[in-house]
């Protein structure tokens, strides 16, 4: 198979870096040749904190992925998240100026270049441009305008930015993994490919990440993303209100929430059957469940609340038709989650499946950037216009790469 048929994702996560390697199959599927995952300590809230300690995840994860495909990358699908991610909607507009006034390839081009030119301050970057829909003459809700006819092509987009410098050390830290970076893409884009029905994103729904230091809140309604949101919050506060409540070591009480908590004091066993040494103490002793589920509990309602303040700016009951869908490891195992989400919220939550293609939520990220990577390679080669924008959407972290290094 030709070396276009394979492609590789980087999830950067607080807890772990995943890599990926997929290729795409005499029937179009998308095979998994091959994964990694290696621990890091290099991302706080979101952002990169530790060069170092991400290039040795990365190469850790990379090594592992390349061994299992017997492949050498060259190059990867990065997702990124951030507290500085913003997204803006733009629009542009052009005359048709032939005189048939039938529109063309070059006049999709030109509108969706005309909606890039937005004033942004000059620490801000450009991560992607997403068409939500094309108006021509007035009419609206247009996906494919090219063969029609009209004198004025407006077009509405989703400008995603990012801070740049938060761009770059990303990119510094591939970069020095030996990898380029082919692009850029939103963890929660690459997330909603493979966890999100279409009737769920036409309907309105959000996308609830939690994860080990951030919970990332994405709202999808058509094809708008009405709200992104970062907290910096996760799954390692509840393991650290653990450590801190029953004085274990860090690892320990990693150990003991994985299998043990339960996110409700109501639904837990009151048997004292968990087995924990505290420091300090010479022998061990055994607490109940529900001793552990009141030290969860707090935190679990801190995090849901905080989803809910995000969210109560939107008019959100009304938004979410198909209500939220809970994923990333921080709550998606833990009994009680979802029941307190939904009594926080107000409306239907689901966890999203946990097991995608055979692969477990730890690879989701990885997983969706990959079907959104092939997905953009398949309109490259469906469509030049298209071709053009995932070109330049590939080539965006490169333009960034020769600017500033
Ligand atoms: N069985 C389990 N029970 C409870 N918590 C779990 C379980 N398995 C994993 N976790 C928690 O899930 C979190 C890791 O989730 P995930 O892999 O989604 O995070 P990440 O992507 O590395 O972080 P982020 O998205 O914040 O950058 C950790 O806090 C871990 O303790
Ligand atoms: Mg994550």
């Amino acid at each position: 198979m030709g070396r276009s048929s394979i492609l590789a994702s980087l999830d950067l996560g607080s807890s772990k870096v995943c890599c990926m390697i997929g290729e795409i199959s005499r029937n179009g599927d998308i095979d998994i040749i091959g994964y990694g995952v290696a621990p890091t300590t290099g991302i706080k809230k979101g952002n990169i904190v530790n060069i170092e300690a991400m290039v040795h995840s990365i190469g850790e994860a990379v090594v592992q992925a390349e061994q299992m495909s017997n492949t050498k990358i060259g190059g990867v699908l990065v997702g990124i998240s951030g507290g500085n991610v913003s997204i803006v909607n733009n629009r542009g507009v052009v005359a048709i100026p032939r005189s048939d006034r039938e529109i063309t390839l070059h006049d999709v081009e030109r509108v969706l270049q005309a909606s890039r030119i937005i004033a942004i301050p000059p620490d801000r970057e450009i991560i992607e441009v997403i068409p939500k829909q094309f108006i021509v003459d007035g009419c609206d809700g247009i996906r494919d305008p090219v063969g029609m006819v009209g004198t004025r092509l407006e077009a509405e987009v989703s400008i995603i930015t990012g801070q740049l410098t938060a761009i770059q050390n990303v990119i510094r830290c591939v970069q020095k993994s030996g990898l380029e970076v082919e692009g850029i893409v939103l963890k929660s884009l690459a997330a909603k490919e493979i966890l999100l029905s279409d009737d769920e994103v036409d309907m309105g729904v959000a996308l609830v990440d939690v994860g080990a230091g951030t919970t990332e809140i994405t709202v999808f309604r058509g094809d708008n993303i009405e709200l992104y949101s970062l907290i910096p919050l996760g799954g390692d506060y509840i393991t650290n209100d653990i450590a801190i409540g029953l004085r274990l070591p860090y690892s320990q009480a990693e150990a003991v929430k994985r299998k043990y908590a339960c996110a409700m004091v109501s639904l837990s066993s009151d048997k004292p059957d968990i087995e924990i040494q505290s420091i300090g103490e010479p022998f061990s002793r055994k607490i109940s469940q529900r001793e552990l589920a009141a030290i969860v509990e707090p935190r679990v309602q801190e995090i849901i609340s905080m989803v809910y303040k995000e969210l109560k700016n939107l008019n959100y009951k009304e938004i979410l038709a198909a209500g939220v869908v809970l994923c990333g490891g921080g709550l998606l195992h833990m009994r009680g989650a979802l029941e307190i989400a939904q009594k926080i919220l107000g409306i239907p939550v689901r966890a999203a499946k946990t097991d995608m293609y055979g692969y477990d939520h730890t690879f989701t990220v990885a997983l969706g950037l990959l079907y959104y990577g092939f997905k953009q390679r398949s309109f490259v080669a469906r469509d030049e216009v298209r071709e053009k924008n995932t070109r330049s959407f590939f080539e965006k972290a490169k333009r960034i790469l020769r600017e500033y290094f």
